[in-house]
């Protein structure tokens, strides 16, 4: 069982600039709670309730602000600090203590996940042993992500990152499971050519060992990146869409924190006095 979880929140901040400037990306409002709140909303789901938050230096306060520590969702937040970005693989680095012997899921902290399906395909992969596993989403511009190619038994036979020439359209979304190797894998990684530890030379070791498995997520569901600002947008509308529609809200971190049962309704009071007069309060009342 995956029991720790990293969210990495870090990044330059240069694609968003300059609304990125003095506020790191994931905490701009993805349309009414911060972007950090849809990637830790889907490690509450897959019931991870130990997490490390990786975030860029300096913004470690902005972040206790809005997250303390976890005391008020019944888990245990831990945040480091990353001075710059070296690639998303240096989350294991960073994470070596805090991940120990155990296996440990990693979500990038601009990605948003949804769907019917989504829950139980979460805890599902939380039950990996060994090996990695990758969750593909089909996309229309396979070069902007890293992609995998897969066989007709659903195994992968090829990774790239952002590949110029087509190979698929299944785009390796950001969120990863992986068992305790992935630390001894990630100190090995040489810098690419854009002098980053790159996250698929990090699966490419999986797959070699074939030790990798790889899971999709089909139609029903939705897997956007607020890598760009107008991706930012669309997911908010996308948000705001589904939520004013069906009067529940996404990722509110307190209700999956209840329906866990990790919570008790004075947490809720707590929480409802700490956002104070507010929308998501309201929401918070209602529970
Ligand atoms: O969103 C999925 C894609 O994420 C994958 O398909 C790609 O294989 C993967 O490389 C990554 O691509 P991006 O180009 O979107 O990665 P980006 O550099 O934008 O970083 C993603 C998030 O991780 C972003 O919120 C910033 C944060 N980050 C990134 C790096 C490189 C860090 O906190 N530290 C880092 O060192």
């Amino acid at each position: 069982m995956i029991k720790k979880g990293i969210i990495l929140s870090g990044g330059m901040g240069t694609r968003m600039s300059p609304l990125t400037k003095a506020v790191n990306k994931q905490l701009l409002p993805i349309y009414d709670k911060p972007l950090i709140f849809y990637p830790l909303s889907i490690l509450m789901l897959a019931k991870i309730k130990d997490i490390l938050i990786i975030v860029n230096k300096g913004q470690l306060n902005q972040y206790r602000k809005i997250i303390p520590n976890g005391d008020n969702l019944g888990i245990k937040i831990t945040y480091k600090e990353q001075t710059y970005p070296k690639g998303l693989p240096d989350a294991f680095i960073l994470g070596e203590k805090f991940i120990g012997k155990e296996n440990v899921a990693l979500i990038l902290g601009d990605n948003f996940f949804y769907g019917q399906n989504l829950t139980s395909q979460l805890l599902n992969s939380v039950k990996l042993k060994k090996g990695a596993k990758i969750i593909l989403h089909k996309v229309n511009k396979p070069e902007l992500y890293g992609v995998a190619k897969i066989n007709s038994r659903n195994k992968v036979t090829s990774i790239k990152e952002k590949p110029k020439k087509f190979i698929s359209d299944l785009a390796i979304t950001g969120l990863y499971f992986f068992d305790n190797n992935v630390v001894k894998f990630a100190k090995q990684l040489k810098p690419s050519k854009r002098n980053e530890l790159e996250i698929v030379d990090l699966i490419n070791k999986y797959k070699n060992n074939r030790k990798l498995s790889a899971d999709l997520i089909g139609r029903g569901g939705a897997w956007l990146d607020s890598g760009s600002i107008e991706d930012y947008y669309k997911t908010s509308a996308f948000v705001s869409a589904i939520e004013n529609r069906q009067g529940f809200k996404i990722a509110c971190l307190e209700e999956i924190a209840l329906n866990n049962k990790w919570i008790n309704k004075s947490k809720i009071q707590n929480a409802i006095k700490f956002y104070g007069n507010c929308e998501y309060s309201n929401y918070l009342k209602m529970l």
